[in-house]
């Protein structure tokens, strides 16, 4: 029997999933750790904590599923994306990670968008450069701890990071190094216009290649750690959501998803490199080989759920233990008891910032219309809400981009909500499907490292036989007409505010 290997470097956690050939799950395990806010609206993790995460969960599915290791043929790697890991020339860490989430690079955005211009830009890159991005991470440290830029010699992102531990290579990808502000999207190279004009050694960055390319096979030091051979093939792997599609079966023209992650994202495929000359959404390269992306993010989806469980639903929690449920469960059964629009109230889901489509790192979230009536039921459903208004808004930005899509998939932790699918249909009157194997990025990259140790002869084949559809809701109507009153309602809020978180931000 023959055996792949799927690590998911999230942002929560790192889950590490072995399937067999035709896709079927075998054994999972899942290694969570800290978030680092050492400011408001700034997050960092910890590069060691990831491979720590890696290593363990890697010998936790090998052991679970008692597998002779000389049967995992291949590994694929996803990764959150656009977090600047810079290590020194032995290669170690320098500083903790600068997130995908972090919003604190807004002045350096608007140098490079100076340096360059706004046109060129997106012009090379496809997309402005955002706080979010990799460019602006970089020129933070430059500016703020020269010290450590100093001794920089190289310059990757999360799931390279992690290649890189168990190959002990170095390498970057197409689907995440279009996501740094740095790469040409057409020449699939990294722009040395860019890098030139804001001084940043070509050096860094590892050459590119596409997601299902072979990088190489476990190090001898990574297969004592691991317990996997050093004849495991490594492929290059992609970018968390690069990688959900695969996972997903989003790999041709017509097709997208929803995430509700961490982040939510909507990820559209795409045959051409289409652009929105705002920036709303992003322009990606794809994991599919020479064919592209268009998607959004809203940096605090399921984060804004799970924030408000951290802080204020300790009882849910410890009935969840009680009953060995899963807290989100319980607050679902009780947020679905609520009415649509939460008796009047709704939330702009700003937690960290908001990225697609208002692109404002000053933003925060906002409960507006809160009376004595509501409960904390009622303020979940809002954040529920409010994390589809948002998704909703960013849907309505690709549909005038003209892109069509005809199949809208769920996926990430937030889509086994029953409630919250419910939700997406109604909102965005469309049928949502879900696949059977909720896997999503792990199984993405580990349909990757099957097509790159010759199981399969394209992404799409094995995507044929590895991903399979599950269940369809159905928009309601008389629901759809309800949300659309409060989504006109959502859309103004931010615009009236704007002037006011900014000069929140000021007082920091
Ligand atoms: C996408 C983005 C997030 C991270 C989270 O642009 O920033 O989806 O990849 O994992």
């Amino acid at each position: 029997m023959e055996y792949i290997l799927g690590v998911d470097l999230g942002t929560s956690g790192t889950k590490t999933v072995l399937f067999k050939k035709d896709g079927q799950k075998v054994a999972s395990s899942t290694v969570e750790y800290e978030l680092i806010a050492p400011k408001n609206g700034w997050a960092e993790q910890n590069p060691d904590d990831w491979w720590n995460a890696t290593i363990t969960t890697i010998k936790d599915v090998i052991d679970k599923a008692n597998v002779n290791p000389d049967d995992i043929k291949g590994l694929g790697i996803s990764g959150q994306m656009h977090g600047l890991v810079m290590l020194d020339k032995d290669g170690k860490v320098l500083r903790n990670c600068i997130l995908w989430c972090d919003g604190r690079t807004g002045k350096e955005c608007q140098e490079i968008t100076d340096i360059i211009g706004q046109e060129r830009l997106i012009e090379i890159t496809a997309n402005p450069a955002l706080t979010g991005f990799t460019a602006g991470k970089i020129m933070w440290v430059k500016k703020h701890e020269p010290q450590i830029f100093e001794q920089c010699s190289k310059i990757l992102l999360p799931k390279d990071y992690i290649r890189y531990k168990l190959t002990d290579l170095y390498g970057a990808e197409v689907s995440d190094a279009s996501g740094t502000n740095l790469f040409d999207i057409k020449a699939k190279t990294w722009s040395t216009e860019i890098l030139d004009k804001l001084g940043i050694n070509a050096e860094f960055l590892p050459p590119t290649k596409e997601a299902v390319d072979v990088a190489g096979k476990i190090s001898e030091k990574a297969s004592k750690l691991t317990g996997l051979t050093t004849d495991t093939i490594v492929c290059y792997g992609a970018a968390d959501n690069a990688a959900a599609a695969v996972g997903t079966g989003v790999v041709s023209t017509g097709k997208a998803f929803t995430t509700i992650g961490t982040s939510g994202v909507i990820f559209v495929h795409a045959d051409e490199a289409i652009i929105d000359k705002g920036g709303r959404v992003h322009t990606f390269c794809s994991a599919v080989p020479n064919k592209y992306t268009v998607m959004s993010c809203t940096l605090s989806a399921g984060l804004s759920l799970k924030w408000f469980r951290d802080n204020f639903c300790s009882d849910e929690v410890n009935v969840a233990k009680h009953l060995q449920k899963d807290s989100y469960d319980i607050i679902n059964e009780g947020v679905d008891k609520i009415e649509i629009g939460a008796n009047q109230l709704i939330f702009l889901p700003y937690l960290m910032g908001e990225r697609s489509p208002i692109l404002d790192e000053k933003s925060r979230a906002v409960f507006v219309g809160l009376s004595a009536i509501h409960t904390k039921y009622h303020m979940l459903r809002a954040i529920m809400e409010g994390v589809m208004y948002s998704q909703r808004q960013c849907l309505d930005v690709i549909k005038e981009m003209g892109i069509k899509n005809n199949l809208m998939y769920a996926c990430g932790g937030g889509a086994k909500s029953k409630l919250w699918r419910q939700m997406m249909a109604d909102m965005y009157d469309v049928n949502v499907l879900t696949v059977k194997n909720e896997e999503g990025p792990a199984l993405g990259v580990a349909i990757l490292a099957a097509v790159a140790s010759g199981m399969y002869d394209s992404v799409e084949s094995a995507c044929e036989v590895m991903v399979q559809t599950k269940e369809t809701i159905k928009p309601n109507l008389q629901s759809h007409n309800e949300y659309e009153q409060y989504y006109e309602i959502y859309k103004k809020l931010y615009p009236a505010l704007k002037e006011s978180f900014e000069s929140l931000n000021k007082l920091i």
